[in-house]
């Protein structure tokens, strides 16, 4: 059984940061020193074992998983159990039997948060998981442009009809700043979207995340470590939800 907050992160819309906002929110409320447990929801399009770079498999223990270990925090996919990278053909009914098992079925042990990565959408899997996890929180994630806020707005709205508490917009790729001039900002998609969103569902913006800046390599790594621009906004956006829902480190 799960114990602890849930924060399924959702958007409406794809591709908008969902899933590396969830790992690396996951990481930053880890290195606050809660316990953390961090799960891809994603049924059709899980990335989570691709941003942690995870090829394991989780072992069984009595017929129940162990999440796989990283950075101290346990994390499941649903991407663990399928075959390479074929996808997986589910039937409505099966994906309520999978969120079931990850959250009945494996020892999780203590938690503190427990991080969903939703798939983009407000189908089946969102209903489910509303009808399963009453108490979670959503966090909602957006770029600044309409076309995602529109959308992100839906997502939203689908979480109050079903008296989920939104905890906060986080408006994903909000500007970029050149490595050369940190006093400039640049804003590629638009601005003021995540602040029309935040009011229109009556929460705010806890974090504005700019575009990664690409390492010495040129990579864009999903992860951000500490020489990462993005490092600070993922602890600030930690140490903002922490504050918010003011959850006791469990010992
Ligand atoms: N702040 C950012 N700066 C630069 N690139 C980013 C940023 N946030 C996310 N990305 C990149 O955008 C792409 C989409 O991100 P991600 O997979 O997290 O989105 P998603 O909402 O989970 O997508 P899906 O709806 O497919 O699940 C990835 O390549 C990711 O590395
Ligand atoms: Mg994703």
């Amino acid at each position: 059984m799960l114990e602890g907050t849930t924060i399924a992160v959702t958007s409406g819309k794809g591709g908008v940061g969902k899933s590396t906002v969830s790992a690396n929110l996951a990481l930053a409320l880890s290195r606050l020193g809660k316990k953390v447990a961090l799960i891809d929801l994603d049924v059709y399009g899980f990335s989570i074992p691709k941003i942690l770079n995870i090829s394991d498999k989780p072992k069984t223990m009595n017929g129940k998983m162990i999440p796989i270990g990283y950075e101290g925090m346990g994390v499941m996919s649903i991407g663990f159990i399928s075959k390479g990278n074929e996808p997986i053909v589910w039937r409505g009914p099966m994906i309520g039997k999978v969120l079931e098992h990850f959250f009945n079925d494996v020892i999780w042990g203590k938690v503190d948060y427990t991080i969903l990565d939703m798939p983009p959408g407000t189908g089946d899997i969102a209903l489910d998981m509303h009808q399963m996890l009453p108490n979670s929180k959503e966090l909602i994630v957006t770029t600044p442009h309409p076309n995602a806020t529109h959308v992100a707005e839906r997502a939203g709205k689908m979480a109050q009809k079903s008296n989920h508490d939104i905890v906060g917009v986080v408006e994903n790729m909000s500007y970029f700043t050149p490595p050369t001039n940190q006093d400039e900002r640049y804003y590629l998609f638009g601005k003021g979207g995540g602040e029309a969103l935040a009011s229109s569902l009556n929460t705010e913006v806890v974090a504005s995340i700019p575009m990664s800046i690409p390492n010495e390599d040129g990579e864009v790594p999903a992860i951000a470590t500490e020489t990462s621009n993005l490092f600070e906004h993922y602890n600030r956006l930690a140490r903002t939800i922490d504050r918010k829902l003011s959850v006791p480190t469990n010992e």
